[in-house]
């Protein structure tokens, strides 16, 4: 341990920001300032990217005027869900991703890329269609990604990635209760209904103020918030808009409650889920979708308790193919 913290700090001295490493062998980060980076060719290439990831809608969004550009599917922006651009503990953060591709990924039981990584989100989340490798769109997603990754070595264990892991709740989680919770706690940004507020009109292609939560300009049925687990893991470390991991006031079961509710709600339905997790073994418990696992409802599926579909897994119960 010793001698990875002299590495490690030899690291942060050679790159002039500050990695330490934790006891629990994950490292603490705080993503490089871009404001030091060159007006160099490299340099504008990773502000193009984080422009692009910040108004994504503006750029490759379904009302640009260039046809051709509409890649994306709904009027979100990648930073929709990936906080402060990418750079928030337990707010989707692309500190470390870079480097953490090629990946073996359980949703298509094969080593990933990180362009795949990418369009996976473009196809879901965003719910359009895959950015083409090539494009400049991608070589400048990849160079914001790629500087984010600054002395980060490969393989590291980085505190805070992706969204808080709640414990799951013994009960099913409660779309009833929740909406109480998003008539008190959401509906003032996201909207009774939902949709949440333009920026300025529809068709201009400036996005939203306060994203939708569901409906046609959502993410998808197939994409990584539309699991109630992830979605709570999400909301407790990030909203309401303006708190943090550390300044949560949701309870955990609020925010499966929640959660739940908005993932009750309509939203765009992507096809053919049923090729996800070909290795039925890897397909997430509250993956609301078919094939289920012998024995348990879609609804318990969706909205737990997932307890009982664990244990089955553990017996090698698994969905059919
Ligand atoms: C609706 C929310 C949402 C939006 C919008 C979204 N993402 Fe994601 N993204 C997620 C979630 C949740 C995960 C991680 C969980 C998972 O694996 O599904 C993720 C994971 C990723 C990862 C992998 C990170 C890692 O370290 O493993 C990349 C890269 C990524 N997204 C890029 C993008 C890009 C680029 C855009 C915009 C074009 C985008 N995302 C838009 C929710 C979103
Ligand atoms: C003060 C305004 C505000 C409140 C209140 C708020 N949000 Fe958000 N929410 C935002 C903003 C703004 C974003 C986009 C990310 C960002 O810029 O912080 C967002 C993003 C999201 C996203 C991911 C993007 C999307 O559109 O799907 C979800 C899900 C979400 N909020 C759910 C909730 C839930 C559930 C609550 C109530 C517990 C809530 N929010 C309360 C402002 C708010």
């Amino acid at each position: 341990m010793k001698q990875i913290n002299r590495i490690i700090i030899g690291l942060a001295i050679g790159t002039g920001w500050t990695v330490v490493a934790l006891a629990q062998g994950q490292k603490d980060w705080q993503a490089p300032d871009i404001g030091k980076l060159p007006d160099d060719k490299y340099g504008q290439m990773v502000r193009q990217g984080k422009a692009l990831m910040e108004q994504t809608y503006k750029h490759i969004g379904p009302e640009v005027k260039d046809a051709s550009k509409r890649f994306s599917g709904n009027n979100l922006a990648c930073v929709s869900c990936h906080m402060d651009a990418g750079s928030r503990k337990f707010g989707n953060p692309w500190v470390g991703t870079f480097v953490s591709f090629p990946q073996y990924r359980g949703r298509e039981d094969a080593v990933s890329t990180t362009e795949e990584r990418i369009n996976g989100c473009m196809e879901r989340s965003m719910n359009g269609r895959k950015l083409p490798l090539e494009s400049a769109e991608m070589k400048a997603m990849l160079s914001y990604l790629h500087f984010l990754s600054t002395g980060i070595p490969v393989g590291a264990k980085l505190e805070g990635g992706g969204t808080l892991k709640l414990k799951p709740l013994a009960r099913a989680a409660d779309p009833v209760a929740g909406k109480q919770v998003y008539a008190t706690t959401c509906a003032a940004c996201h909207g009774e209904n939902g949709q949440g507020m333009r920026r300025g009109k529809v068709g201009d292609a400036d996005g939203y103020q306060f994203p939708p939560v569901w409906g046609a300009d959502s993410y998808n049925n197939g994409a990584g918030m539309a699991r109630v687990t992830l979605a709570a893991g999400f909301i407790k470390g990030n909203m309401p808009s303006g708190i943090t991991h550390t300044t949560a006031v949701l309870t955990d079961e609020q925010a499966f409650d929640v959660a739940a509710y908005v993932n009750s709600q309509p939203r765009p339905v992507k096809l053919n889920l049923d090729a996800d997790f070909p290795a039925r073994k890897n397909k997430p418990v509250d993956a609301a979708f078919a094939p289920y696992t012998p024995g348990f409802s879609p609804e318990q599926h969706k909205y737990g308790p997932w307890k009982a579909i664990s244990e089955a897994r553990e017996k090698g119960i698994y969905p059919a193919k």
